[in-house]
């Protein structure tokens, strides 16, 4: 989950540049960050913990260099553990994203060498160094690599040979060819203002970058034909615009995406098509993602009838033993990187099922292994908490159980409801309430949700959103669970949302709210009609099956506002990464 940029060429900025591709690749972590440049004097090195924010940067003139920035997983969140890591003699510096899981093993070959921090990574440019006492830099980097057990992509400059080396194994890389340049980094977003020309790294390829370009198999040591791709994405303005936080942006951008979802998207008929033809489909994710395949079973089973699977995408590793060549896989993904949604969908391809990515970032790792994909078009999300995704994800899912049932129109319809609906809940006055209730609320040390129905997957999502950005300890169950336990959990003045739409769950979850409230909670009710035992109503207009996708946006909401009331950085919360690359 580390963010890498590195460059080579002839700009004597290269700290600068790498500065400004790593303040596109934060999302990926943002413990600390730290950048490396060639000199004559041996590599220069700049590290910081925190965030990049506005940081300048001191490092002396250079055409080569390369950055790093840093979700810690071995070792805390110190200067010495930023990357990069330099060799003892300072000649080689080295970058890398992942988990070396054997470092302690290897570090048994090198413990005659001085280590500065507590980290996986340290180890492997102290390999490196040994290695290159009996290789070229470039074949001891290979050998070294090839040591390492687990996901891992490194990137390795060496201060004399001019070579800046790339090798992956799971996560990410891209290099983009520029004019007398080269780029490498975890993905093409901060290459694209200098070059729409990139090479979409392989797993075991390496790529050689000095005054040329070549790449070699780590396996057979042969070298590659490049595969250049041209890219012209049209990145959207990734600002924040009038918005204080994107997450706010975010929110507000929902109705018009799915509008566009509504009106434009043909390609559900393609992904229709798949699930009529599968034997057994199943829908994977992460998080946010996760909730939402969730909110697709119950869309499956209520409005086409279907089975379908549903698991949390890294339990689908121990669960897909029955998988074969007509099961469907399809993966929710908004980065498409997830490394828990790569891996199991790997292995279905291993087994020769049809794997299909519901994603949002195109030329992702999942974009690319899939054999078929669905786009959600919601443009970048930068904030760490997922907003737009989810209810793209869940219009998607919408309109193509609808499709299945030869309804697509009726289900447009249903996402067209649902933007405006959810288009009300801007209002100042509708704001206003919310802000009110995040005032009351931002004290609090725990908090429920609950909902049954299609309002259950709202109700893991509402609590997921509050703890994310808030830090409340907030939990979502389904309302029937409470008894089996939960309900230990209820005091005197514990607030409870409830998830209360006009359906057939309506009076046993009006049942579960009151059981809550006989125990001293204080209810949160989001429902169309005021309930006598709402102590707070968050009213919602009831749109039916549409409510799936609008009823989470009040949560949204609240979510910033206790996040802004608390102080804290929504876009950014603590611990967390947009881009989940590692187990
Ligand atoms: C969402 O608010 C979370 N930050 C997180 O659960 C996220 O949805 C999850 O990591 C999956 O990410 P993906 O959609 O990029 O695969």
């Amino acid at each position: 989950m580390c963010g890498i940029f590195a460059y080579t060429g002839h700009k004597p900025n290269a700290a600068n540049i790498i500065l400004d591709g790593l303040k596109t690749l934060e999302y990926r972590g943002y413990d600390s960050w730290g950048i490396a440049v060639e000199t004559s004097k041996g590599i220069a090195v700049e590290k910081h913990i925190g965030k990049i924010g506005d940081a300048q940067i001191r490092l002396p003139n250079a055409v080569r260099g390369i950055g790093h920035t840093r979700w810690a997983t071995h070792g805390g969140v110190t200067v010495e553990n930023s990357h990069p890591h330099l060799d003892c003699t300072r000649e080689i510096a080295l970058l890398h994203n992942g988990i070396v899981e054997n470092f302690a093993e290897l570090k048994k070959d090198v413990n005659d060498h001085t280590f500065r921090s507590q980290t996986d990574t340290e180890v492997v440019v102290h390999l490196i160094e040994n290695l290159c006492s009996m290789y070229p830099f470039t074949e001891a980097v290979m050998i070294a690599f090839k040591k390492l057990k687990g996901l891992n992509a490194i990137v390795v400059m060496h201060n004399k040979t001019g070579e800046t080396v790339a090798l992956k194994n799971g996560s990410p890389l891209v290099i983009g060819i520029g004019e007398k340049e080269y780029f490498i980094a975890s993905d093409v977003t901060g290459i694209l203002p200098y070059t729409h020309k990139v090479i979409f790294l392989k797993d075991n390829e390496m790529a050689v970058v000095a005054d040329t370009l070549h790449m070699v198999d780590v396996h057979t040591g042969k070298n590659l034909t490049p595969q250049i791709e041209e890219i012209h994405w049209n990145m959207e303005n990734a600002d924040k615009g009038k918005f204080t936080h994107f997450m706010l942006k975010e929110i507000f951008e929902q109705p018009s995406i799915l509008q566009n979802l509504a009106t434009t998207n043909d390609r559900i008929a393609i992904l229709a098509r798949y699930v009529r033809k599968a034997k057994g489909t199943f829908f994977i994710g992460a998080g946010t993602a996760y909730n939402a395949s969730l909110a697709g079973a119950y869309l499956f089973s209520k409005i086409a009838k279907q089975h379908v699977n549903t698991a949390p995408a890294s339990e689908f590793n121990y669960l897909e033993d029955f998988l074969h060549e007509k099961s469907l896989v399809i993966a929710l993904s908004q980065s498409g990187e997830t490394i828990d949604i790569i891996e199991p969908m790997n292995r279905a391809k291993e087994k020769k099922a049809t794997v299909i990515g519901i994603l949002n970032t195109i030329g992702s790792t999942l974009y690319r292994m899939s054999d078929e994909v669905f786009l959600l078009g919601a443009g970048p999300e930068k904030a760490v908490a997922s907003t737009k995704a989810y209810t793209a994800k869940l219009a998607t899912l919408l309109l193509l159980v609808y499709t299945l049932c030869n309804k697509r129109e009726e289900g447009q319809k249903i996402v067209t409801d649902a933007a405006t609906e959810i288009q009300r809940f801007f209002s100042d006055t509708y704001l206003l309430q919310m802000q009110r209730l995040a005032k009351k609320l931002k004290n609090t040390q725990h908090l429920y949700t609950i909902g049954r129905g299609y309002a259950y997957p709202t109700a893991l999502e509402a609590a997921l959103k509050i703890k994310e950005v808030s830090y409340i300890h907030a939990e979502g169950f389904a309302g029937g669970e409470l008894k089996h336990g939960p309900i230990a959990l209820i005091e005197k003045g514990t607030p409870c949302i409830v998830f209360a739409p006009q359906d057939t769950t309506y009076s046993a979850i009006i049942s579960n709210a009151t059981e809550v409230k006989a125990r001293g909670g204080y209810i949160i009710g989001v429902a169309s009609q005021h309930a006598p035992i709402f102590d707070e109503w968050v009213e919602i207009k009831d749109i039916g099956i549409g409510s799936i996708i609008s009823g989470i946006v009040p949560m949204q909401l609240l979510a910033y506002y206790l996040a802004v009331m608390k102080k804290l950085d929504p876009d950014k919360p603590r611990n967390l990464a947009k881009s989940v690359t590692v187990k």
